[in-house]
């Protein structure tokens, strides 16, 4: 019997997904990374590329192959010019999603949009220093004291690195080039179903 393999229409971003896997895997598996005491900012930008932070804070652009990160926006999150409807009403599992550019994300919590990693002064991170950055992934707060971070940010799963691969997190994040983009406030859940 011949078993026919029907052609699934997979994810459009899924060829994207699978390339950054790839790409964090090739980083793994290449020669020892420096260490943060050799290289800090080597280090960070290994770590971050491997973390997977580029998938949510680099928005996805179409290019002439199709998807594809925005590298002029670099790290610099849920792109300003970029207004979104409101979010898709949740259907039984169908609970979270998120926009073209990744940036965006609605679920049970509201919607929420990636922050601008990249050094602005004023839509980034330019005046955090290291341990503000330290304190925002280990306590989940804003700054390290404000709001709760919302989701999808896995700050618990960053926070499972050491103090020093932290440091050199953000080293890398000083080192790239700041981008001014003023990523939107979230949105609360009521307010986000009503906003047309
Ligand atoms: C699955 C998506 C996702 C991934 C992966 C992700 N983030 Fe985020 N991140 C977000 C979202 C969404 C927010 C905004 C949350 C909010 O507004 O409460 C955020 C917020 C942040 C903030 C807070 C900024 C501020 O002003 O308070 C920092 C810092 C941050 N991310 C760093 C990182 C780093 C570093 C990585 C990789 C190690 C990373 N994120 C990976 C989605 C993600």
């Amino acid at each position: 019997m011949t078993i026919r393999v029907a052609s699934i229409p997979s994810p459009r971003y899924l060829g994207a997904v699978l390339a950054l896997a790839a790409g964090a895997l090739a980083a793994c598996g290449s020669r020892e990374p420096a260490t943060a005491a050799d290289d800090p900012v080597a280090r960070g930008k290994y770590l971050v590329t491997a973390a997977l932070c580029n998938d949510c804070h680099t928005p996805m652009k179409l290019g002439p192959n199709g998807p594809e990160r925005d590298e002029a926006h670099l790290l610099a999150g849920h792109p300003q010019g970029v207004v979104v409807p409101p979010p898709p009403a949740a259907q039984g599992p169908w609970n979270v999603s998120t926009t073209d550019t990744m940036t965006a994300w609605s679920g049970p919590w509201g919607v929420s949009f990636t922050a601008n990693l990249t050094p602005d002064p004023e839509t980034g991170l330019g005046t955090w220093d290291a341990q503000t950055f330290i304190d925002t992934i280990r306590n989940a707060r804003h700054m390290g004291k404000g709001r709760p971070l919302l989701p999808p940010m896995p700050a618990e799963l960053i926070a499972t690195l050491t103090d020093d691969d932290l440091r050199a997190m953000f080293a890398y994040l000083r080192s790239i080039p700041p981008v001014r983009n003023r990523v939107p406030d979230p949105i609360a859940p009521s307010i986000a179903a009503a906003t047309p």
